[in-house]
């Protein structure tokens, strides 16, 4: 496991948006980031799951988060802008996202392939993270150091049968965020990374592995070190890179 002790108040006075925030590592990630003194922006296409990490932020004291439902598979360039203009208007600034929401898609052979289900994990897993990085760019800006954490995933490193939409969106995930980096020259405040979870004990997993037992899996709280290292002013500086959460620190990816 990747590990790293953060200060309290790592996050105190940032605003750390989090897609898919409602469930598995999306929530532990809030809830976490929370703890250590983040507002919250949740996204998620279903509010009572955000509802209630809301509930969770406030009945553990954390700061008041804000809740943004947003289904990432119809939204457009117009609803990114009104996120933006929200978060704008609401902060003045971004200190970080966690391009964390995703879906599995099928697993099934290219020749198969549903092409409408390939559009849709394209859709959420790389277009809409394109636009809303795209779109908030300008906030990040403004604060005064930003990270952008792209999730990635095994099967976005080494493609595997049967995998399709979901293993190409990851390669693409990894590409996105190297172009992006790229172009984060060293003088910018923002910077943009991947992490790699690793086989995590969550509804996607369940899904892709069902005869899997889940206890044998670490869990979202388990591999939120990398997270909260990544998104932390701790890794200024750190541009460009992937990620393994649950690999030791000296055995990341070069
Ligand atoms: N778990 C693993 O073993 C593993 C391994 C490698 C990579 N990953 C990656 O880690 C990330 C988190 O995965 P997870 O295991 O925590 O998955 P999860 O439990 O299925 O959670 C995914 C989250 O994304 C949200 N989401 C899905 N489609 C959305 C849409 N159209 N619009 C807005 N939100 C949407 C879901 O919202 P709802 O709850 O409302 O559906 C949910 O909150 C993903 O990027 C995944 O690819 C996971």
């Amino acid at each position: 496991m990747f590990t790293y002790d953060a200060k309290e108040k790592l996050f105190q006075d940032k605003v750390i948006l989090v897609t898919g925030a409602g469930a598995g590592i999306g929530k532990a990630a809030a809830l976490n980031l929370a703890k250590l003194g983040a507002t919250i922006v949740l996204l998620g296409r279903t509010t009572q799951k955000l509802s209630d990490v809301y509930d969770a932020i406030e009945a553990a004291g954390g700061p008041q988060a804000a809740i943004i439902p947003m289904n990432l598979e119809s939204a457009g360039p117009k609803d990114f802008q009104d996120l933006a203009d929200a978060i704008e208007n609401e902060f003045g600034k971004l200190d970080g996202i966690l391009h964390n929401a995703s879906i599995l898609g099928s697993l099934t052979p290219l020749a198969n392939f549903d092409p409408q289900k390939w559009l849709n994990v394209m859709q959420v897993n790389v277009n809409s993270a394109f636009l809303m990085t795209q779109h908030l760019l300008p906030s990040l800006k403004k604060a005064d150091n930003a990270s952008i954490l792209f999730t990635s995933s095994s099967v976005g490193r080494k493609g595997r049968a049967y995998w399709g939409a979901y293993s190409v969106s990851k390669f693409a995930t990894e590409g996105l965020m190297q172009v992006l980096a790229d172009e984060l020259d060293e003088n910018t405040n923002v910077r943009a990374n991947c992490i790699n979870p690793g086989a995590t004990r969550t509804s996607m997993r369940a899904n892709a592995y069902p005869g899997e037992n889940p206890n044998t899996l670490a869990t979202p709280d388990d591999i939120m070190p990398a997270y909260l290292y990544l998104l932390g002013d701790d890794s200024i500086g750190v541009n460009g890179k992937t990620f393994d959460a649950q690999k030791p620190n000296d055995q990341q990816p070069e």
